[in-house]
């Protein structure tokens, strides 16, 4: 068996399926490139029978990331480009027609194998889904040579079930066998028990390779993940930060650092660029609007945070007394006081290139006049307030809607109140006043008199960039429109509203708070159709080197 771990990575498709957690394509695109960067073997870009706009995010991924044509600056092999597929012919058409564009191309298909799920949602027997598999399998293979099958809920499924339906789905030409733990219900010994007992006992096995697909509901699925490499697997299925349904799916960051970290237990590799992983995770966390919690594993604020003193005296003398991990080797610098007020725009160019961002000449212009701006108010500039200017100027929605001027009033006396100006798509300024129950309130209620797309905010978070009273603050919002459209959960098949996620960053937490709402809306807007496909398309300026 070989000892290297593919990694499969569905942050787009079962990351991006999770309520809450709506990319532009845009910003898909954005993500896949990062991902293609990262080094990711496999990238499950979406579910193309959803709607047209998702094919067309699918179809977008395949011909920009999954071409070696279009490369530069990604490693020389471009990543497997995936499309999922339900197990029918009109979805494993649609995903062919979204990845066939990509050099590798792969449909994955699924159905449901235990009783709860044939019976009370497929109201299917056991001969009938394996006819159904057999056939869409064949189905699938006679479009692409690489073919994946999942049974839906196998940790939940009878494995000699199993062993028949996954033998099927070989005879018919799978060439990845994937094993969801779809619900997070099994424990460790049992998912390894699982995979062991697939790979001794299914026919043509041999052949194919074995994957792991789990979810977190019970905060197992890194273990249950790591279990069934171990038995076996040499595909780990994942996603970024862990957003996936419900509690989530397996972590990328968990399961690499773990086989990297732990190297003499595993003896396994993957092709991961792991100093890439925090950037990556901030990425994602912007663009879907899920914050990561402090504590998270790898990539939360407090991973590498050593406050407690008795820590800090152990760190000093010797730094393994409480750290496993070098923090670099996640791509978490020493924060560094790098810039100040007398710093050039050479000085910064120079700095941005060491932190990755290769920016136009254009682009270097604006982040510049940020700079100088911060520098103004902000004595030392480090490498943590660069990452979340370049973050708030350059990804970002395209903007419908511009904040143009904001005042407010608050305080112990009088009413908070909010003066806002906005640009409109044409360039004509409005102007409007609000009072809340606090500045935020206020503002936001002054923007939406003038946007006037009705919506529910779900989230709203701030957090200080660096330590200081001076630090920049970083908003981060999540809201639901009346009218932004809803999305075709694959499993499930049920519709739910799509969400949009925003973030700004300012030294005035209410200029920061006006951004994130801002760039929320405006995805909103666009994805409620009053802005066409070409204004989509030029939504991000792709920055990241
Ligand atoms: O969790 C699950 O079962 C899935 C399948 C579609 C692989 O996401
Ligand atoms: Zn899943």
């Amino acid at each position: 068996m070989d000892n290297y771990i593919r990694i499969f990575d569905t942050t787009l498709r079962d990351g991006e399926q999770s309520p809450g957690a709506t990319m532009t394509s845009a910003e898909k695109l954005e993500v896949a490139r990062a991902l293609a960067r990262l080094g990711v073997d496999i990238i499950e870009a979406g579910f193309p029978a959803a709607s047209p706009d998702d094919l067309e995010a699918v179809r977008r991924i395949a011909v920009e990331v999954g071409h070696p044509a279009r490369m530069d600056g990604l490693p020389r092999r471009p990543p497997v480009i995936c499309g999922l597929a339900r197990a029918s012919k009109n979805d494993i058409d649609k995903a062919w027609e979204a990845v066939k564009h990509a050099a590798h191309a792969r449909i994955h298909t699924f159905l449901a194998t235990s009783e709860i799920h044939m019976r009370y949602k497929l109201k299917m027997d056991r001969e009938q889904v394996i006819e159904r598999v057999a056939e869409m399998v064949a189905y699938a293979r006679r479009l692409c040579e690489d073919v994946e099958f999942s049974p839906e809920d196998a940790g939940r499924s009878d494995p000699e079930f199993l062993y028949i339906v996954l033998g099927e789905a070989i005879r018919a030409g799978a060439t990845t066998l994937n094993i969801p733990d779809t619900v997070g219900y099994t424990t460790p010994d049992e998912f390894g028990a699982l995979i062991a007992g697939i790979v001794k006992n299914t026919r043509g096995i041999e052949n194919c390779v074995v994957s792991v697909h789990c979810h977190d509901d019970l905060g197992l699925a890194t273990a249950n993940t790591l279990a069934g490499i171990r038995a076996g697997a040499r595909q780990a299925e994942v996603t970024l930060n862990g957003i996936g349904e419900r509690a989530g799916n397996t972590a990328l960051e968990e399961v690499v650092m773990a086989l990297h970290t732990r190297r003499p237990v595993f003896n396994l590799v993957t092709g991961i660029d792991t100093t890439q992983i925090v950037r990556l995770s901030k990425l994602v966390s912007n663009y879907t609007g899920i914050v990561v919690p402090p504590n998270k594993a790898i990539v939360g604020a407090n991973a590498f945070a050593h406050e407690a003193g008795i820590h800090q005296d152990g760190m000093l003398k010797h730094q393994q007394t409480y750290e496993i991990m070098r923090p670099e080797s996640v791509g978490v610098r020493q924060s560094q006081l790098v810039l100040g007020k007398h710093s050039g725009r050479h000085a910064l160019k120079a700095r941005l290139n060491e932190l990755g961002y290769a920016l136009s000449e254009a682009e270097l212009d604006k982040a510049f006049g940020r700079f100088k701006e911060l520098a103004d108010k902000k004595k030392s500039i480090s490498d943590a307030d660069l990452e979340a200017l370049v973050t708030d100027e350059f990804y970002q929605p395209r903007e419908v809607f511009t904040l143009d001027g904001l005042q407010v009033a608050c305080g112990t006396m009088g009413m908070p109140t909010a003066t806002v100006r906005l640009r409109d798509p044409d360039g004509a300024a409005h102007t409007r006043a609000a009072i809340g129950t606090g500045p935020v309130d206020a503002t936001y209620k002054a923007i939406d008199s003038i946007v006037q797309a009705s919506n529910t905010l779900l989230e709203f978070s701030v957090h200080a960039v660096t330590a200081g009273i001076d630090a920049l603050g970083e908003v981060t919002v999540r809201i639901q429109g009346k009218n932004g459209g809803r999305t075709l959960d694959a499993q499930k098949e049920v519709e739910q509203p799509r969400t949009f996620g925003g973030h700004g960053a300012d030294t005035d937490i209410i200029v920061a708070s006006a951004k994130a709402y801002l760039a929320a809306l405006n995805k909103l807007l666009v994805a409620s159709g009053g802005y066409g496909e070409a204004e989509k398309a030029a939504q991000v300026s792709a920055v990241l080197a």
